[in-house]
């Protein structure tokens, strides 16, 4: 009876030889059945009833095994894998703004722009002084900055990426030519439009007669990219301390195509960055010789340009983490 109970089989084949092994007509089963006749009268009971029970049990056994391999073949042409966990794991998506960044990325990685990154607990020399902030600057001012210490040294959380600008011109030789993405820090009060927080792409291209004309048809080739082949741009002067000349770029409101409409204000443009020539003081402070050397950099907010794609109406909501919002930009990458 162990013996039965114990069988094993792991192909159909195996299952057919333990039937004739044990109940086909000259199996041993059978063959005791046979000898059965020649039993003495009173034992015919008591071994019938063994006999029996053991057929049954042969036959329970051969049935069991026959099931267990359809099973299997079951689970393996639907490829299950029976070690992976019952847990569901929702897939997540990428944020709109790491979308928005990316795409940042590969329309100036296709002009040679390489990225660089730097410190978010800054310094004033990185942030302020060396390009070319007046001491009285009101950037500088409790009111903009979050002041980390303020002696021997100020230490800071930066206002801007421009400090990378600093960093790779004080670590590299020209020719440069990197984007600087990052999270920059402001001490305002958070709404809808405003955030303590937000993050910016930089850009800086030092080199030997770089002009204006160079950055102008650098940025065209972005705002046509990122907004459409139809965009138009327009420079506006402008002043940062950095920069001589300075400029704000416009591009024609993608909504209305231009002519006017409530999201452009009737004006047919809107705003996206600053930009402008490298001032000499900035390149002479981080070690450049401005007599040799020229450069343009501009510099762009991610929530805002995100927010001209998508028209996301309200700034908190890239940091509330509702994953109600974040799903709507499956889609988008
Ligand atoms: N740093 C500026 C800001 O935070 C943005 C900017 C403007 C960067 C003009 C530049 C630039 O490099 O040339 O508002």
């Amino acid at each position: 009876m162990a013996e039965i109970q114990a069988l094993s089989a792991s192909t159909p084949e195996e299952v057919e030889q333990i039937r004739i092994k044990y109940l086909s007509k000259k199996g041993a089963i059978s063959l005791l059945m046979n000898d059965f006749r020649s039993i003495p009268a009173d034992m015919k009971r008591e071994v019938g009833q063994k006999l029996n029970e053991l057929k049954n049990a042969a036959n329970d056994r051969l049935a069991e095994l026959r099931e267990n391999l359809a099973s299997n073949a079951e689970a393996a042409k639907a490829d299950i894998d029976l070690t992976r966990t019952a847990t569901r794991f929702p897939m997540g998506s990428r944020h709109p703004l790491s979308i928005v960044k990316n795409d940042i990325f590969q329309i100036f990685g296709a002009m040679g722009f390489t990225i660089a990154e730097g410190p978010e607990i800054e310094d004033d020399w990185h942030v302020f002084s060396s390009l070319n902030f007046p001491p009285d600057h009101p950037a500088r001012d409790m009111q903009d900055t979050f002041f980390i210490s303020r002696s021997p040294q100020d230490i800071l959380l930066r206002t801007h990426t421009s400090s990378v600008q600093t960093r790779t011109m004080e670590s590299q030789k020209p020719p440069i030519r990197i984007i600087c993405p990052g999270r920059v820090y402001r001490n305002e009060a958070i709404s809808a439009r405003a955030h303590c927080f937000f993050h910016q792409v930089e850009g800086l291209y030092i080199d030997r007669n770089v002009s204006f004309a160079d950055l102008k048809q650098c940025l065209l080739y972005f705002a046509r990219e990122m907004f459409g082949p139809e965009t138009k741009i327009r420079l506006r002067p402008s002043y940062f301390p950095f920069t001589e000349p300075s400029a704000e770029m416009d591009i024609s409101c993608h909504i209305c195509g231009g002519k006017g409409c409530a999201f452009c204000k009737g004006t047919g443009w809107v705003e996206i960055l600053g930009c402008g020539m490298v001032d000499p003081n900035v390149l002479e402070a981080c070690g450049i010789d401005s007599k040799e050397f020229s450069g343009y950099a501009f510099g762009m907010g991610i929530e805002r340009i995100t927010n001209l794609k998508y028209r996301v109406k309200d700034l908190r909501m890239f940091s509330e983490n509702d994953v109600r919002f974040l799903h709507e930009f499956d889609a988008a990458r």
